[in-house]
């Protein structure tokens, strides 16, 4: 059920912000130090009194930190966790309200601040007049304009006041805890900082929100004699429950994704991350949920709770950026259609207004080569043109001096970067935009970032080999399990190296720019790769990453024996062996080089490793590693082992392409014209595919009838799509067409 209300979300004239008009140089940004922990929520309050005739009544707000506004006891948006989290050294959003509607007379402003992703992963450091990059800040103007056509502002300064709020701890990793029963000694005034407004940006991505809730679906007593719910589903955001206590009674709600092997609550892959809610009771009935952390989990355990436990008082509730869905996958295989789920909830779990690894254990961040994998897929489940429009702004934001993209972004590893395939994303992330959505202002907009990349690669290459540099290679790959030396990461890099630069060229040859310098050196990366790393028709090490880059990446011209390399080793393990980098292109390359049936028998294949072996042991999202859980119930790894992890999700995109046989064309982006290339099994009697265009829904569905497949093409209004069917090329005009 979606519970999302966009009422007062409103796109307001700038007030904030380096392009404000100057007589808002009054709004300043107000804290308060020292002898207040940061881990405790502050509410900032102002209390004023309006004239009557107010016609309107906006509300610009930002924070240092994160925020929840009240006018009058009433939430203002549906914004969770707002202002977002972008690199807030340098960039940092501001939300427009219309606050009209719930304006009195005597009003009450209050607006509690959490720290967030506040300067995750950094050192105290004092910023200004003893205002530190651990502290929080918020800065507020509203906006009165009465019927008479004059104007009031009331902006953050030092008449608001500040208190502890009940919230007593937050952090996003470990939970919240809130007393009920608190009454805060008292209030200090703010103190107005001289903190740069120049970093303050219009609200640019997409807000998070509530998006679905989900209730409670079984009580359990495990055998270690633990209470645990379970709410069927693997997911991100937070649980609403009813508690009702003696005053002082102390609750506990800790969350995990998954019970251990004898069935028991399972949180050591969460690593340092705590995610539990503690609630101190008051005497009081509540109806709670923590308004400053998010936890990823399926079940949850009480601990010391009050009374006795009721399904019905427990709900998650599922929360992320605010996308809209746009893709559909359906077959008649129900394992294949758990993993298109799964694919679809890694993608809520972890579009958190940052691409993240994951939502649960001490990480969370903005992994760039997750997001380079995962791209294409999310494109075409959800509209993420906005959603990336302002992460790759960041992205170019938090890039060094040299080029190098760090491994996350926001940055909060200290410039630690620079790795193939991760930092590639400053290239492939705003191509995929391009191709599925004809965006080419995004294209300019990262033009010169993907330039530094490139001039960061070359620095880092001799004779146009990439062989400088940390690289995490074919992350998670199993080719020492196989008994082989994994793909070598300097053949990787030079591979995204010749990759990377010839998508430029296409993005400079869009932009009307000169790339003369850029095809040679596209091409001459290509040479190095080919003279280095295959010899007599075979791609050296014998991996089947190594093999599928050369094919996908078009860097050799032997291609029929490298595909057959590629089938080989298919066929000798009996299995994928590909890790990250690999396998979101493994079956694209087998498919694209006739091996269909194999790349098939790799998709329905159940047992470990590939993609539907976890859909086996119940897995309702994706797995980050092949294998998370053996098929007795014991870990393979504690350090490193999520269950939402969206990147081998990247599969999703050969669903919606090759099984379906929805695919854009570079030559009219967008899906202006289609490329249907639907290739049937014989394992499957239908499949159901679309993609809700900026032009209309693209659909491709083909069925088995009287033993022969049926196909049938929507093409939107204005547009115009080619079939291939049974190698027969059909040209599609708008509308539905049978073939
Ligand atoms: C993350 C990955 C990431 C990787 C870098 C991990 O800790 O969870 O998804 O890409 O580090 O190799």
């Amino acid at each position: 059920m979606g519970i999302i209300n966009r009422a007062n979300w409103i796109k307001g004239a700038l007030k904030l912000g380096k392009d404000a008009p100057t007589n808002t140089s009054a709004i300043v940004w107000t804290s308060v130090v020292s002898d207040v922990a940061t881990d405790t929520g502050l509410d900032f309050t102002k209390t004023f009194v309006c004239k009557s005739g107010v016609k309107k009544a906006e509300l610009q707000i930002s924070a240092l930190g994160i925020y929840e506004a009240t006018l009058n006891g009433a939430r203002i948006g549906d914004f969770i966790f707002a202002p977002g989290w972008t690199c807030n050294e340098k960039r940092v959003q501001y939300q427009s309200y219309d606050v009209t509607e719930q304006l009195k007379n005597e009003n009450n402003l209050t607006v509690t601040l959490g720290r967030g992703w506040r300067y995750l992963g950094k050192n105290p450091e004092i910023i200004t007049n003893g205002f530190s990059n651990k502290d929080m800040a918020l800065i507020a103007v509203l906006e009165l304009e009465y019927e008479d056509g004059t104007k009031e502002l009331i902006t953050t300064d030092k008449t608001w006041l500040v208190a502890e709020s009940k919230i007593r701890y937050s952090n996003l990793y470990n939970g919240d805890i809130y007393d009920a029963g608190f009454i805060p000694e008292g209030s200090v005034p703010a103190i107005e900082i001289n903190h740069t407004k120049d970093i303050l940006i219009p609200q640019q991505g997409e807000k998070i929100v509530e998006t679905e809730r989900l209730p409670a679906k079984e009580l359990m007593n495990t055998p270690a004699g633990e209470t645990v719910i379970d709410f069927g589903q693997n997911l991100t955001g937070y649980v609403e429950f009813k508690i009702r206590g003696k005053k002082g009674d102390k609750a506990t709600v800790q969350h995990a994704e998954v019970l251990d092997k004898d069935g028991n609550f399972y949180t050591e892959n969460l690593r340092s991350a705590k995610q539990e809610i503690i609630f101190i009771c008051d005497g009081e009935e509540h109806v709670y949920k923590p308004a400053l952390s998010f936890q990823g989990f399926r079940y949850i355990k009480l601990v010391n709770w009050p009374e006795s436990v009721n399904l019905s008082d427990f709900t998650a509730i599922v929360v992320h950026s605010d996308m809209k869905r746009t893709g559909h996958f359906e077959c008649s295989d129900r394992d294949i259609n758990q993993l298109y789920k799964n694919i679809v909830w890694g993608q809520r779990g972890n579009f958190l207004d940052v691409p993240t690894d994951c939502p649960q254990r001490d990480e969370r961040l903005g992994w760039t080569g997750d997001a380079q994998v995962f791209v294409r897929t999310a494109s075409y489940n959800f509209d993420v043109e906005k959603f990336f429009t302002k992460w790759l702004a960041d992205l170019a934001a938090d890039q060094c001096e040299n080029g190098s993209v760090p491994h996350v972004i926001p940055d909060v590893l200290d410039k630690q970067g620079g790795s193939a395939a991760w930092g590639d994303a400053a290239i492939i992330c705003p191509w995929q935009m391009y191709l599925t959505y004809a965006n080419k202002e995004i294209l300019a907009a990262q033009f010169d970032s993907m330039k530094k990349w490139l001039d960061f690669i070359q620095s880092r290459s001799k004779n146009f080999i990439w062989n400088k540099g940390d690289h995490f290679g074919d992350w998670l790959n199993l080719e020492k399990d196989a008994g082989n030396k994994e793909a070598d990461k300097k053949l990787i890099a030079t591979a995204f190296a010749a990759y990377s630069t010839a998508l430029f060229v296409k993005v400079g040859n869009l932009l009307g720019k000169d790339m003369q310098e850029y095809e040679l050196l596209r091409d001459n990366y290509k040479a190095a790769f080919c003279k280095k790393y295959i010899k007599h028709g075979k791609v050296v090490g014998n991996t089947q990453t190594a093999c599928v880059l050369a094919l996908y990446f078009d860097l050799t011209d032997e291609k029929e024996a490298v595909a057959a390399q590629l089938e080989g080793l298919v066929k000798k393990h009996g299995h994928l062996t590909t890790g990250f980098v690999g396998a979101p292109y493994l079956l694209h390359v087998l498919t694209a080089n006739g091996y269909v049936k194999t790349a098939y028998d790799l998709l329905f294949r159940k047992e470990y490793p590939s993609w539907l072996y976890p859909i086996g042991l119940g897995a309702t999202t994706i797995w980050e590693r092949w294998n998370g859980i053996w098929p007795d119930g014991t870990m393979a790894d504690k350090g490193m082992n999520s269950f939402n992890h969206y990147a081998y999700g990247a599969v999703g995109d050969w669903l919606y392409g090759t099984m379906g046989g929805i695919n854009t064309d570079e030559n009219a982006p967008g899906f202006k014209h289609i490329i249907f290339k639907p290739i049937p099994d014989e394992r499957l009697d239908y499949v159901k595919a679309s993609v809700l265009s900026r032009h209309g829904e693209v659909k491709a569905e083909w069925q088995r009838v009287d033993g022969q497949v049926k196909y049938t093409f929507t093409v939107p209004q204005g547009c115009t799509g080619t079939a291939t069917v049974d190698g027969e090329v059909t040209e599609l005009s708008a509308g539905v067409t049978e073939l």
